[in-house]
């Protein structure tokens, strides 16, 4: 995948019907998703339940895009190779979910997908300085993990701020999870982020048999995001 900084709407589909999720990954690709945003949870590292390697090796024929697994597990080095396995293309892990972080990354390049570290609202961004070279992605938490549908915590804006700056001219994205919204897009936008996950306000108003609100909440993300970038 050629690299930009173009603004990447990846629906979350823990706001999706769990009863239905090929036909909900049909929905929001169609509808104009870039990326596919799954949310993996363990009932330990974060208080919610979610995917296995194997419900997230079945959702990978129905995606057409991306499929970018956020893993919200610890410990965390035990599962890549089953989550690689399983078809991610990008595998994300938190900095906070063990004390090898550089390992962990590591293991997740051996596996030849690319890689993510991701960021709870309390910890800082310098954490991360030392992995950066490791990394395709930042992902900035802008809700404490476990549910969707959480309001959008504000210190994310400048710790993005300062992630950009210290990402300089390298090859790496920046994601925003938890609370994105068109009133808060463009603020994460604007200091640098290009792949904004939304789950409640992509799928609020739509369903399988009316998708047409999934488009229209993508395209509504995207143009406020894009309407925040300084020119
Ligand atoms: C939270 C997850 C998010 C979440 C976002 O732990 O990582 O991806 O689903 O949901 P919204 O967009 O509803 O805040
Ligand atoms: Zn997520």
């Amino acid at each position: 995948m050629s690299f930009d900084r173009s603004i990447k709407i990846a629906p979350s589909i823990l706001s999706a019907d769990f009863a239905d999720f090929g036909r909900e990954i049909q929905a929001i690709e169609e509808q104009g998703a870039d990326w596919v945003h799954v949310d993996v949870m363990d009932g330990h590292f974060v208080p919610n339940l979610t995917f296995g390697p194997t419900a997230v090796a079945a959702f990978r024929p129905h995606v057409r895009t991306f499929m970018d697994v956020h893993l919200m597990i610890a410990p965390v080095d035990p599962y890549i190779e089953a989550y690689a396995q399983a078809g991610a293309d990008m595998i994300t892990a938190h900095a906070e979910a063990g004390p090898h972080l550089h390992r962990t990354l590591q293991a997740i390049k051996a596996t030849g997908k690319m890689a993510g570290v991701a960021l709870n609202p309390g910890t800082t961004a310098e954490t991360i300085g030392p992995v950066l070279d490791l990394v395709d992605m930042v992902l900035i938490m802008t809700v404490n993990p476990g549910f969707g549908g959480q309001k959008f915590i504000q210190s994310g804006v400048e710790k993005t701020q300062t992630i950009r700056r210290m990402i300089g001219d390298r090859p790496i994205h920046i994601q925003i999870d938890g609370g994105v919204t068109v009133e808060t897009a463009p603020l994460v936008a604007a200091a640098g982020a290009d792949v904004l996950v939304a789950g409640s306000a992509v799928f609020r108003g739509g369903s399988v048999a009316n998708p047409a609100p999934y488009g229209q909440n993508i395209r509504a993300i995207r143009e406020a995001a894009e309407a925040g970038i300084p020119c």
